[in-house]
Order: C-alpha cells, then sequence, then structure tokens
C-alpha cells in the first residue's frame, strides 16, 4: 500500500504559549521557530497577531526570517483579527491564516448571548455560519492557503457542524481542523467525528481535514492518531505537548507512532526525527517546564533501564524490551541506568563502556559497595562509579586539604573575585589566596588551585538541580586528573557556589591521596632497591 503523508501543524508558539506560565520573548519564539524549521514540520503557527503587539511583531519576524515550513497566523472570525493576520504575514508568500469560531451550542450560548447574533440558538447558529464565512472570504484575500476551525467541534450538533464546515469549503478554506477543544471526546467517538464530517463535507480533494486534540482526559495523541486513522491528514500538535490547561498533543509522540508503527499506519511525516529531543530541551528551556522523566520519546527516562532483568535483555538484545533506539530521536544511547534495582551485567558492562579495568577477584566487593551505595542514592552515575573504584571516600575521611573559609564577590562592575583559606593538613600550614575569573565559580577553582598547588586539569564539572524553586538543591559534580587516572568529588547544597567548593576539594583530596599512596610506593621500591644495591657491592 502506498505511504501518504501526514501534515505536522505545530502550535507550539500559540496554543502551546498559552499555557500558563510558558510565555517566551520573541527572540525566543524565533529561535524556537528556526528549530521547527530544521525539524522540519510543514506548518508553524507562529502567534495570534491581534491580541497584543508582542504576538504581532513575533509573526512578523517569524514570517520574515523563517525559510521553509508555511508560516500561519491566528485569527478569530472578525475582519480586524484577520487584518492583523495578514498584516502580520505580508511580504512573505509561504503563509496561512487560520480563522475560527465556536460552533458548539455551550460555546454559542455564552460567547453570543448578545441579541445583535439572533435571539434564538438557531439564529445564532446562522450568524456564526456566515461570520465563518466572511472571515475565509476576507482571508483569502491576503493569502490562498486558509485554515478553518470550528472552535470546540468535539461537543458540536453533527448536522450543524456539516453545515459550517460546508460553507467554509465553498468560501474557499482549503484546511478544515475540528479542534476537540476541551478534551472531552474519547478515541472512537473523535475518529467518528471526523469521519462523519469527511463524509457529508469531504469530496473536495484540494481540502484537508485536520485534528486538534487537548490532554485533558490523557487522550490527546491517542484522539490524533485515531483522526488520522479516519481520514484527518494533518495533526496539529506541540512540542513536549505544551499548551491550554492539560495541553495539545504532543509532536514527538504523535510522529514516532508513525514512525514505529508504520506498519500499522502506512502514513509519514517529513519530521527529521533525529532533533526530536534537542527540541524538546530548547522549547523546556525558554518556557521554564520541565519534562517530566517519564515522558515519552524525551523524557530522560524514556530509554533507560534500571531493573537488572530488563538491563540482562537490553544488554543481550535491544529489542527485548525497545521500541526505538534513543539515537533514533536524538536522545543519548546510553541506556542502563544504574540503581538499587540493577544487577552485575548492567555495573560491569558500564565499567568497561568507561575503560575502567576490573579484575574477576574484584568484582564481588565490587558489587556489594555498589548494592550498599544504590540504597542511599537514587542514581549512581559515572563519577559515582571512579569514587566506587577509587576509594575515594577513605580519602574524604583523610584529607589533605581543608577549606577553612571562603569568600566569593560579583557586581556589575566588576570582575568576579574569590579569596580562599586553605589548610595543608599534613604540613599544619596555611595558604590564603585571591584569584579573579570568567565567573564565580571559576574564580573560586583558581583561587584553591593556587592555594594546594597540585597540577591538574578540569575534566568535567556539572551542575543539576535536584529539587525545585529558588532554593532548590544543586548537585555539583567536578571531576579532574592530568593524563592518568580521574578523580571525582560530589557534593549538594541550597548554595551552588558552596556544593561546588566542596566537590572541588573532594576531588582534590582524592588526587592528593592516590599520589601520596603512589609516593609511598616509590619510596619503598627505592628503599628495597637501595638494600639491594648495597647487599650486593
Ligand atoms: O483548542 C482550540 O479549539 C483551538 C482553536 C483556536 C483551534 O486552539
Ligand atoms: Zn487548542
Amino acid at each position: 500500500m502506498a505511504t501518504e503523508r501526514i501534515v505536522i501543524f505545530d502550535t507550539t508558539l500559540r496554543d502551546g504559549e498559552q499555557a500558563p506560565g510558558a510565555a517566551m520573548t520573541i527572540p525566543e519564539k524565533i529561535q524556537i521557530a528556526h528549530q521547527l524549521a530544521r525539524l522540519n514540520v510543514d506548518v508553524i503557527e507562529a502567534g495570534f497577531p491581534i491580541s497584543s503587539p508582542g504576538q504581532f511583531e513575533a509573526v512578523r519576524r517569524i514570517a520574515q526570517e523563517v525559510q521553509g515550513p508555511t508560516i500561519c497566523a491566528l485569527s478569530r472570525a472578525k475582519r480586524a483579527d484577520v487584518e492583523a493576520a495578514g498584516k502580520a504575514l505580508e511580504g512573505s508568500d509561504n503563509t496561512r491564516i487560520h480563522t475560527f469560531i465556536a460552533t458548539s451550542d455551550i460555546h454559542l450560548k455564552s460567547k453570543f448571548a448578545d441579541e445583535r447574533y439572533g435571539k434564538t440558538l438557531a439564529d445564532k447558529r446562522e450568524s456564526v455560519k456566515e461570520m465563518a464565512v466572511e472571515a475565509i472570504l476576507l482571508s483569502k484575500t491576503f493569502t490562498d492557503d486558509v485554515e478553518f476551525s470550528a472552535e470546540d467541534a468535539g461537543r458540536t450538533d453533527l448536522k450543524y457542524l456539516c453545515e459550517v464546515v460546508s460553507a467554509a469549503i465553498q468560501a474557499g478554506a482549503t484546511t478544515i481542523n475540528l479542534p476537540d477543544t476541551t478534551g472531552y471526546c474519547i478515541s472512537d467517538e473523535y475518529a467518528a467525528l471526523i469521519a462523519d464530517v469527511m463524509e457529508c463535507c469531504g469530496g473536495n480533494e484540494d481540502v484537508i481535514f485536520s485534528t486538534h486534540c487537548h490532554d485533558d482526559l490523557g487522550l490527546a495523541v491517542g484522539n490524533s492518531l485515531a483522526g488520522i486513522l479516519a481520514g484527518a491528514r494533518q495533526v496539529e500538535c506541540t512540542i513536549n505537548g505544551i499548551g491550554e490547561r492539560a495541553g495539545n498533543a504532543a509532536l514527538e509522540e504523535v510522529v514516532m507512532a508513525l514512525v514505529v508503527r508504520e506498519n500499522y499506519f502506512s502514513l509519514t511525516t517529513e519530521v527529521d526525527a533525529k532533533l526530536l529531543f534537542e527540541t524538546s530541551k530548547m522549547v523546556s528551556t525558554f518556557t521554564g517546564f520541565v519534562v517530566q522523566p517519564n515522558k515519552g520519546i524525551v523524557g530522560r527516562n524514556a530509554f533507560a533501564h534500571e531493573a537488572g532483568i530488563h538491563q540482562d535483555g537490553v544488554l543481550k538484545a535491544r529489542e527485548t524490551y525497545e521500541i526505538m533506539r534513543a539515537e533514533d530521536v536524538g536522545q543519548d544511547s546510553q541506556s542502563i541506568r544504574l540503581g538499587r534495582h540493577s544487577g552485575r551485567h548492567g555495573l560491569f558492562s558500564r565499567m568497561e563502556k568507561l575503560g575502567m579495568e576490573v579484575s574477576e577477584d574484584e568484582k564481588d566487593k565490587l558489587y556489594a559497595d555498589f548494592v550498599q551505595l544504590a540504597d542511599r542514592k537514587k542514581e549512581i552515575n559515572d563519577i559515582d562509579l571512579y569514587n566506587l573504584v577509587h576509594e575515594n571516600e577513605s580519602a574524604m575521611n583523610h584529607p589533605h586539604y581543608k577549606l577553612e573559609q571562603f569568600n566569593v564577590s560579583v557586581g556589575t562592575d566588576k570582575q568576579p573575585e574569590a579569596t580562599v583559606r586553605v589548610r595543608h593538613v599534613r604540613h599544619d600550614s596555611v595558604v590564603e589566596k585571591v584569584a579573579t575569573g570568567d565567573g564565580p565559580i571559576d574564580a573560586l577553582f583558581r583561587a584553591i588551585d593556587h592555594a594546594v598547588n597540585e597540577g591538574h586539569d578540569l575534566v568535567n564539572y556539572t551542575i543539576r538541580s535536584i529539587s525545585e524553586g529558588a532554593d532548590a538543591f544543586g548537585e555539583v559534580s567536578v571531576l579532574i586528573g592530568l593524563g592518568g587516572p580521574l578523580f571525582a568529588g560530589k557534593a549538594s547544597s541550597t548554595d551552588v557556589i558552596y556544593a561546588s567548593a566542596e566537590a572541588y576539594m573532594n576531588a582534590l583530596n582524592s588526587m592528593a591521596a592516590h599520589r601520596a599512596d603512589e609516593e609511598s610506593i616509590q619510596f619503598v621500591a627505592t628503599g628495597i632497591m637501595q638494600a639491594f644495591d648495597r647487599g650486593s657491592a
């Protein structure tokens, strides 16, 4: 069977931004629009120009600057709205006006209560139909590509919906969208709605029917897929499923359902799935909406296996527990998460990947230590594994260096500066140093380096929030070394500068302990050699 194409209509910048708290700046929206173009979506709904000068400007600039997808502007079925949309899109040739009006009786009674829309419900229905037609005709004077949405189609009387949609098609609408505005429909119902409206108003091959599903009952993606099985060929969706209330259908889930189950749908999209994860991260960063770890496709656990049985299965054959590859959506291919449910196979294969040599004799003790640590920590990362092998904790019990005091100052008109006082425990001496740096942490690390004076490079520094809010706990991990083995340090605190200092000192102490061990081995070896030389002389 020939594969048909689904038009991916991304509304992250319009319906997505309507999520309470998701507002983005114009430069952020432009960056997202460029990313959506790289992702290769077909249509970008860039905003609702009449609603504010900022929205107008965002749509205008995206239409001017972003090449590839059709750029769409939303308007109510009102002259001023359509004109604002047309003006915002002016000068670009690949544009669409998306005009909408509510059609359900619930909406008609509340939004069109005023008698100027008619006294009876029948009169109001007639007025709404006329307004839709007028808005479409006006939109057509700006662009040939006009989409009409019957808002709350999911709760609209079918006969009336067919009347409005037929009138919209006659007026020139090229896309007909049937939104389940309130996320009320169950999948079979939504599929029937699409099929029924297509049956009564279909026949024009140039008209595409579209789904637009909200997630109030957690059915947005399922309903969108049911809609396309019923004949819709456009899906309206958002990155990470953000949107009004519970959100919209998640673009990444819809796209990957079509990829993974192509054998079922026989439908494709043009989306470059490898960019899904980075697009998700960009939207999450700009909106401030954290992606839940268990979110499909783009959640950090979407490809992670912690249970021993699963790890063992995946390590033997990936498809045992995976229906797609992390790399296919741009996620890290490291799928084995080490935690309290992990088994030996998972642990030692990760250590092998990290180049850590573990002899058979060491394995039992190492696994026992790992299990003990996993009972105290949610997740064991690579740095923990280095610690485990290098017995970092014993170094912490007998530190070579203690950071007795530090001060960091930053300001708008000065370079960040750090002062530190470090005790060299073995020599019972104290060293005080000052340094400036590119930021407060750089300044602090430089000052500590001067005070400790142990040659090394900073190999890795990561910071992650392990709770939410302005007083969130920050967990800092540091990895240092100089050619040979690496030494890790970790600390967490609500004060990220404090956590950074502590993590850095832990890594330095670990390295100092290792170097001291090597020196004493060397000292003993030299002593033996000297005694041997004397004896043989
Ligand atoms: O949910 C909805 O009905 C909408 C329309 C404006 C298409 O977002
Ligand atoms: Zn919507």
